[in-house]
């Protein structure tokens, strides 16, 4: 059966360096026979939560009362066998928009921060990062890896893993046959992934 992919792009580049890693990964994935979703956070409105917490109150749904984007974002992610957070790093970690949208997940998907506890809607969604970053990887990607390894394990979800790619400055070429293969090898991880 056909795979959904859901990705959310926290680049506010559109012909940047993250897009230019997600193309060959895409394509593999589309090879693959998998349906990719690709979400512009940055052409959302995506308020930041407001820790009201009426979420808490919907244990069925995402439930956030904020009138915006997000519930559409929502959707798109419970649909999907396969999550991928794609953004460049800023300040040693994700993108402002993607950063909001994971607050609004973290609180909307987990229905544990009520008087009744319940359950992660999401529970056992594949979660991949795709990321570019000016330090080396080590140093650039390594806080925004722990931090969402993290926030998987308390959210049920099955981290997949990160391909980062390091960007050498923006007067230089950012991707190459290198990269592409890289992209394409871990859609093909991803894709294997799915068999078992
Ligand atoms: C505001 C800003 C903050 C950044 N902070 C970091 C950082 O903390 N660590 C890092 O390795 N690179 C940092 N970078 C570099 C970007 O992550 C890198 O150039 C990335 O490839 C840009 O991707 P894009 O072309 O998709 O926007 C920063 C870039 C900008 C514009």
């Amino acid at each position: 059966m056909e795979k959904r992919v859901c990705i959310l792009m926290g680049s506010p580049r559109k012909d940047g360096n993250t897009m230019h890693l997600l193309k060959p990964f895409m394509d593999e994935l589309r090879q693959g026979g998998c349906a990719c979703e690709l979400i512009w956070l940055y052409e959302k409105e995506i308020q930041p939560c407001c820790a009201c917490c009426c979420c808490q109150n919907d244990h069925a749904a995402f439930g956030c009362a904020l009138d915006d984007d997000m519930q559409g974002i929502a959707e798109s992610v419970l649909r999907s066998d396969l999550l991928v957070l794609a953004t460049p790093i800023y300040s040693w970690y994700c993108t402002p928009p993607m950063k909001a949208a994971l607050d609004r997940l973290v609180y909307g998907m987990n229905k544990y921060y009520g008087e009744r506890k319940g359950s992660a809607l999401w529970e056992g969604k594949r979660v991949a990062l795709l990321t570019t970053c000016g330090y080396p990887i080590e140093k650039g990607a390594d806080l925004w890896e722990s931090g969402v390894r993290r926030y998987c394990k308390h959210s049920q979800l099955r981290y997949m893993g990160m391909l980062a790619e390091h960007d050498p400055g923006y007067r230089s070429v950012f991707m190459g046959e290198e990269k592409a293969a890289r992209a394409g090898a871990f859609a093909q991880e991803l894709l294997r992934s799915f068999e078992c």
